[in-house]
This record gives structure tokens, sequence and C-alpha cells, in this order.
């Protein structure tokens, strides 16, 4: 009965590993670095047989993937017999947004959820740790540059994802969750300009907050790496500007209390803007 939590070096991964070891649970970790992460295991889709290492045994997978990947683990897990995949997606592959079809997260899940077990999907919306971005970007510009701050999002604390998913791993599967979609937010809905206000008055940090035009945005996006996604992330901004974000009930249905606040991150990780 091991849980297999792939995307190891990742803050979620790494909250879903420690509530499963304090639940008592076998768990073995995945990483595509394996090298950089002790006492874990390799996984690398250019090399099929590392896959099936990963999963021999294994019977649920806590999982990251792309749409590039997730039919080579949907094989992998089909072969190893595994009985219960939960996948870490996006808000941005909900039924119903008309970009979703498009969307490398609702590729990535029709993929995954096309093997014989059981499939769940954490649809986080934005992170609380993009702050970790922020500060890379204040420590070498003094500044903090994105579109639309004045769009409201409700971000999510990593460990309440994680909490959600260790909820859903110690159920198991052939219950409620299986073939659920959970859409996870945090527990206030907040302008992008009020996250940078706050982060400046708790921790200190001294900055500049550049609200970009969509055009600057699309230049600096690119040269970060995300094309596919820039034109449904500004027109998804745009549409959130004026408007509060819905709080979505699964963080609390599923793990018994509230989500945390942007303010509690800030003080679970104090390092960031040390
Ligand atoms: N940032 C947001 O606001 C947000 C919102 C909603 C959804 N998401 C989604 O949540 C996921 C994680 O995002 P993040 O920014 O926290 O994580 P990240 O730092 O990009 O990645 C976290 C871990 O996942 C593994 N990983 C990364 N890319 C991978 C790939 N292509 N294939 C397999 N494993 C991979 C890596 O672990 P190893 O190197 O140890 O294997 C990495 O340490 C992404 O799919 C992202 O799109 C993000």
């Amino acid at each position: 009965m091991t849980i297999l939590i792939t995307g190891g070096r990742g803050k979620i991964a790494r909250a879903v590993t420690a509530g499963l070891i304090s639940a008592g649970r076998d768990v073995r970790i995945a990483s595509r670095s394996p090298e950089d992460l002790p006492g874990s295991v390799g996984w690398d889709f250019d090399d099929p047989s590392s896959l099936a290492a990963a999963l021999d045994g294994v019977t649920q997978v806590f999982l990251y993937a792309e749409p590039s990947t997730a039919g080579l683990f949907a094989a992998a897990a089909d072969a190893a017999g595994v009985r219960q995949v939960v996948l870490l997606s996006s808000m941005s592959a909900q039924a119903g947004n008309d970009e979703a079809a498009s969307d490398p997260h609702a590729q990535t899940e029709a993929l995954v959820g096309s093997g014989p077990y059981a499939t769940t999907y954490l649809q986080p919306g934005a992170f609380m740790s993009n702050a970790i971005y922020w500060s890379h970007s204040i420590r070498a510009t003094g500044q903090v540059r994105l579109p639309y701050l004045d769009a409201e999002e409700a971000p999510i604390h990593e460990q309440d994802i994680a909490d959600v998913a260790v909820r859903v791993l110690l159920d198991g599967p052939g219950g409620e969750h299986d073939g659920r979609g959970y859409p996870l937010t945090g527990p206030e809905s907040m302008t992008r300009r009020a996250q940078l206000a706050q982060l400046a008055e708790i921790t200190g940090a001294t900055f500049e907050a550049v609200d970009l035009t969509a055009d600057e945005a699309r230049v600096e996006m690119s040269a970060m790496g995300r094309p596919a996604q820039i034109e449904a992330l500004l027109a998804y901004w745009a549409s959130r500007v004026g408007s509060p974000h819905p709080i979505e009930p699964a963080v609390e249905k599923l793990t018994g209390h509230s989500g945390r606040t942007f303010r509690t991150w800030l003080a679970d990780h104090p390092g960031v803007f040390a």
C-alpha cells in the first residue's frame, strides 16, 4: 500500500509527504532530480523504466503532470495496477471555462483521467507562493512588475492544497472523491495590489509595484517562457478587476479547517523576504 508522491522537490509535494508520513502511511518520493532530494527515486519521462520502477508496488499517486507526459504516466500507472491518482491541476481546467479546451491543465486532466484508476483533480487558483517569485524580482530590481494589479484573486496556501490531497489519499479510491474536481481557493479575495501592500506591511520589504499594461506583460511573460497561457491569463485577470473572487468551500469541507490567510503564509515563510 505504498503512496507515490511525484514532483518531490515541490512545496506541495513536500507538505503532502509530511502529512502522509504523520498519518502512518508508506510513501515513496519521486523527483526529476533525485540527486538533489535524498531518499527519492528517479522520475524521468525520457526513461519509461524509471516510471515502472517508481510505480512498482504503488497503489496511489500524488501527481504533477503536463500534457506532453500525462499519457505516458497513465499507461505506466495502468500497467502497475495503480488504484487512485490525485492530480495537481488548476482552476483554469474547470468545465465551463471557454478557454478550457486549449488549457494545458484541462488536457492533462483528460489524459490522466483516461486510465482505469480513480482520479481526483485538485484545481487551485493562484498560489500564495507566487510571492516567492515577487521576492526574486524585489531583490533583483526593487520592483514587482505585474499586469492587472487590481484583479481579485483568492490565493491559496500550499499547506491547504496538501491537506486536501492528504484527505483524498487517506480516504482512498471507491468513494465520493472518484472522478471529482475540487476547485480550491484561500479564504479571502484580495487584489494583487492588496497582497503586495500586506506583504510590504508585514515583512518590511520596500519596493515599487508596477502595473504593467497588457502589451508590456505579453513581452515580459514571453521572456519568462509561458507563451501558451499568456492570453488566457491576461483575459482572466482582466475579467477579475472589480470582481471579488468566489471563495470555494472544498478546503474547509475536506479538511475541517478554514483556509490559511495570506498573512499566515507570510508568517510561515519568514526567510523569503529576509
Ligand atoms: N503558481 C500558481 O499560481 C498556480 C496556480 C494553479 C495551478 N498551478 C500549477 O501547479 C503546478 C505546480 O506549480 P508550482 O509553481 O508550485 O511548481 P513548480 O515549482 O513549477 O514545480 C513543483 C515541482 O513539480 C515538479 N515538476 C515541475 N515541472 C514538472 C514537469 N514538467 N513534469 C513533472 N514534474 C514537474 C518538480 O519536482 P521535481 O523536480 O522534484 O520532479 C518541481 O519541484 C503547476 O502545474 C502549475 O501550473 C500553479
